[in-house]
């Protein structure tokens, strides 16, 4: 199988690095050239642990191209991916104008019978638009069928999740294409489930709305236990133990950010209202997920009084660890609460300090090393919760300065850790 895939964002180029991993003979497409220049270098685009390493080792091996032009690169492929980007639009629909331009382009400069494979995060009914879209702009009179293929991978994981996800979805209506499809997933060894294009299209939504609400039960759960003196953690792990419930997604914190559980859970309440449906619980999911990022803020005000002149230090920028992606993440937010309160900010994140400052208000200054963020702060915040600063967050606090003070949303540690080094301790659902 000749494959290509369009778009060279995360999901794009893990799927293609992993699929050619398995020994397919992969072409990755971008408009972007100067992008398409760096790829074709081995040189990744975005931080993701162990990418870059199998990107050189498969161009090395000549089975992982990149192209910037889709007559090269559709030339001759049995197969095209469409993994381009589904932005959220102001009324919190999935934007799908890249989508629908891949599917015009595979139309206009397809050489043969092809199988159109949707990675992104697309409304239902879309993957049926691709095909006839592709159907439209055909040069020549080949057979076209779509198959939706959602893909369930962590940023800062995503590699591992390849080769070690719980599941590969295939959605076709066309048995010989979802036969294809899975011909090439079978490499991977992972379980694969086959479902209609619709079922494969909600499966996808549904998961992150699921995850997105576990963890915003939680985190009413945390704030709850706070007013009744539980402590949200010992409550999750009782939780947790019941197998029904699982262990996974029940950490209370200052709520969830990313690409992708912001946008994919407007988008479907988006769908829902489209289909005459109010999808009340999702719509109180995103809500509590709001305020949770503002809990941080208002805890220092209450503890601390005015925050005016105050230096805060701003651990872990990214929205999750292992990550450099700034996408909806909680320091956004509570860096522009920081500014109005007039505190001073002093950011810090082992990877995602660049990626910030192009996204936090200008007054944000960044520390090179922790401790420079530490050592003059009045108050620490912890916002993500990166090995690097669970290491040593507490433990710097206590070392460095006047009156220790380190408020948690991540709840990396406990009460009596925080008393062992003298740190005054304010984390999330733990405070009587
Ligand atoms: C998520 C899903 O986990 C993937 O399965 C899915 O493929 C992906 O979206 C997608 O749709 O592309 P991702 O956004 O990379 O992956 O990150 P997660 O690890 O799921 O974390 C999302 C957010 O939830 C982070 O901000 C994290 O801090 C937060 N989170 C996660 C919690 O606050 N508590 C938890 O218990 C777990």
């Amino acid at each position: 199988m000749n494959i290509a895939i369009i778009g060279t964002g995360y999901v794009g180029l893990v799927t293609g690095v992993c699929l050619s991993e398995i020994g397919h003979d992969v072409t990755c497409l971008d408009i972007n050239s100067e992008k398409v220049e760096l790829l074709q270098k081995g040189i990744s685009p975005i931080y993701e642990p162990g990418l870059e390493e199998l990107m050189l080792k498969n161009i090395e091996a000549g089975r992982l191209k990149f192209t910037d032009s889709h007559i090269i690169g559709l030339k001759d492929k049995d197969v095209v991916y469409i993994a381009v980007g589904t932005p959220q639009s102001d009324d919190g629909s999935a934007n799908l104008s890249y989508i629908y331009k891949a599917a015009r382009d595979i139309g206009q400069n397809i050489t043969r019978d092809v199988t159109v494979v949707t990675k992104s995060t697309v409304p239902l009914g879309t993957n049926y638009k691709v095909r006839e879209l592709v159907m439209a702009n055909l040069q020549d009179n080949y057979l076209v069928e779509a198959v939706s293929n959602p893909e369930f991978l962590r940023e800062g994981s995503a590699i591992h999740d390849s080769f070690n996800g719980d599941r590969i979805v295939i959605g076709a209506d066309d048995v010989e294409a979802a036969n294809i499809i899975e011909e090439i997933n079978k490499p991977f060894g992972l379980p694969i489930l086959k479902t209609s294009i619709s079922s494969a299209e909600m499966i996808k939504y549904a998961a992150n709305a699921f995850l997105a609400t576990k963890i915003s039960f939680i985190n009413e759960i945390a704030n709850l236990s706070e007013k009744v003196g539980a402590d949200v953690n010992e409550v999750a792990n009782g939780m947790g133990m019941d197998a029904r419930i699982g262990s996974k997604f029940l950490n209370a914190g200052i709520g969830y950010g990313g690409s992708c559980f912001p946008k994919d859970t407007h988008a479907l309440v988006k769908i829902s209202q489209d289909h005459g449906h109010d999808f009340h619980l999702l719509k109180s999911v995103i809500q509590i997920n709001e305020n949770q990022k503002t809990l941080l803020v208002k805890k220092a005000k209450e503890r601390l009084g005015s925050l005016e002149g105050k230096r805060i230090a701003l651990l872990g920028l990214a929205f999750k660890p292992e990550t450099d992606d700034m996408r909806e993440a909680a320091s956004i937010v509570v860096s522009k609460q920081l500014v109005e309160e007039g505190a001073e900010i002093i950011g810090y994140d082992p990877i995602a300090a660049e990626n910030a400052k192009a996204i936090l208000p200008e007054e944000v200054q960044y520390a090179e090393q922790i401790e420079d963020a530490i050592k003059e702060a009045d108050a620490v915040f912890i916002l993500t919760d990166w090995k690097e600063i669970v290491e040593k967050a507490l433990l710097m606090s206590g070392l460095f300065m006047e009156n220790p003070i380190v408020f948690d949303g991540r709840n990396c540690y406990t009460a009596e850790e925080a008393q062992k080094l003298h740190v005054e301790y304010i984390s999330i659902g733990r405070d009587a």
